[in-house]
Order: C-alpha cells, then sequence, then structure tokens
C-alpha cells in the first residue's frame, strides 16, 4: 500500500515497464487520481479503495473492452455479501437506485490488432460518508458502507476483489466473453437514456449490448450503435 502517489495507474505502468505484471498497486491517497474521459477521481485518505493492475492480457484490440465488464463483474462479485449493486454501462458500478459506488478506469497500449498491455483501475467507495462527500458527487454517488449499514473491512473487500478480478482476466484470456454476464447485471439496459458522444446526442431506450460490447439504443426507430469509447455523457431518462 502506497500512502500517496499521484495514481496507481501510473504506478501500475511503471511496473509494466519494468517486467512486473499482475501485482496491484493500492494507494491510500491519489494527488492525481483519474476517470474517465480526462476526469478526476477523488477519494479521501482512510476510507475507500483506489487500486490497479497492469497486464500484458493476450487478446485482440477489438476484446479490450471485456477487461472493463470483466472488472466491473470483479467489483459487483467482490460487494456482493454487503450489497447489491448494478453495472451502468459501460464502467460504472452502482446501487439500485443508481448511486455510483465505483468506476473502472482501462488504459490500453495496442500492437496493431492486439493488446500489448492493460492497466486496470478501480475506485471503490467503501467507508465513505455520503455527509462527508463533496456536493457535487453527493448527489449521484453513495459508498458499501452507506448501502450496508455499517462499516466495511476494507482489507477483505479488496482481497475478495483481487481475487475475483484474477478469475475474470483468467477468463478473459481463456475466450470466454463476459458479455453475457455482464448484460444482466447491466441496468443501463431498459432505460430511456440520453447519450453525449461528442459527435451528437442520441436520446432513446438502451435495448442491448452487442457482440462487441457496444450500447444498442432504440432511438426514433432506428438502432444506433455507441462504443464506450465514443461516450462522453450518459444520462437515464427514466429508470429500467
Ligand atoms: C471512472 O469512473 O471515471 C473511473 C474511475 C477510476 C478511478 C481509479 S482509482 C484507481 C485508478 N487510478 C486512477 O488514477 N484511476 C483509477
Amino acid at each position: 500500500m502506497h500512502d500517496s502517489i499521484p495514481s496507481t495507474n501510473d504506478r501500475a505502468r511503471e511496473l509494466l515497464a519494468a517486467g512486473i505484471v499482475g501485482r496491484a498497486v493500492v494507494a491510500e491517497v491519489q494527488t492525481a487520481g483519474r476517470g474517465r474521459r480526462g476526469r478526476t477521481w477523488t477519494s479521501p485518505p482512510g476510507v475507500n479503495l483506489t487500486v490497479s493492475v497492469g497486464l500484458d492480457p493476450h487478446i485482440r484490440a477489438a476484446d479490450a473492452w471485456q477487461l472493463a465488464a470483466a472488472a466491473a463483474l470483479a467489483v459487483r462479485g467482490a460487494c456482493f455479501a454487503i450489497a447489491p449493486l448494478g453495472l451502468k454501462w459501460p464502467n460504472d458500478i452502482v446501487s439500485e437506485e443508481g448511486g455510483k459506488v465505483g468506476g473502472v478506469l482501462i488504459e490500453t497500449v495496442l500492437d496493431g490488432d492486439a493488446v500489448a498491455s492493460a492497466v486496470i483501475g478501480i475506485g471503490l467507495n467503501v467507508n465513505w460518508r455520503r455527509s462527508e462527500m463533496p456536493a457535487d458527487l453527493r448527489d449521484h454517488a453513495t459508498s458499501l458502507a452507506e448501502l450496508g449499514g455499517r462499516p466495511v473491512a476494507r482489507e477483505t473487500v479488496l482481497g475478495d476483489l483481487l481475487d475475483s478480478l484474477d478469475r475474470e482476466i483468467v477468463a478473459v484470456e481463456g475466450g470466454r466473453s463476459p458479455l453475457d454476464r455482464y448484460r444482466a447485471a447491466c441496468t443501463t439496459l431498459g432505460s430511456e437514456i440520453e447519450v453525449d458522444t461528442g459527435a451528437g446526442r442520441i436520446a432513446g431506450r438502451a435495448i442491448d449490448l452487442d457482440a462487441d460490447g457496444a450500447l444498442v439504443i432504440e432511438s426514433e426507430g432506428r438502432l444506433e450503435r455507441v462504443a464506450s469509447g465514443e461516450i462522453v455523457r450518459l444520462r437515464a431518462v427514466t429508470a429500467a
């Protein structure tokens, strides 16, 4: 466990560069923790988990999305005994009411059609009280302790999470897609949503995930497909 480093993802990347694969990097504080799309990841010391693992997965670039799905499923599985969680496509772990409990940030290096290396970063709100969250997070974030109604042992969650992640990654590397299990846990499906892709806005009903992990949206009588990398913002207008 590092007391304070810029980002566990950056440290995992450094370890990969030194040939160290699969080691979990955990930090109490990240001074430059980041979320998807260049956002900041905020997590105060002593309450949450921020962890990254660097991998050299032998998978196709087209299957890189499976790493994020696998990581989200691993978090969900590790927290199952504390609270039933769902997955908001593409990379969020949410409560049944939709509050964000955690997020996954995958950073890959491609070599042609293959993933040369990948860093899986996970931020999970464990014992963070909503009353202590910054005002801009409080309305849409929550934590395991809030959901379970009692403090949670971070070491236990971390151990379960790393075991679960290991199994999920072995499955992905073995060619077993997490798609069906991700689909079953995905709270986005069935919801009326608005998606901002940067290139435009799509409003409609999220009806499925295709074999490449893209979200299929029924919009004005047409089927639109949006890949996770295209998403700037996804907002549920009505829940499933
Ligand atoms: C998101 O929801 O936008 C993804 C958040 C990912 C945050 C984690 S915390 C550990 C790892 N290190 C980082 O800098 N980011 C990820």
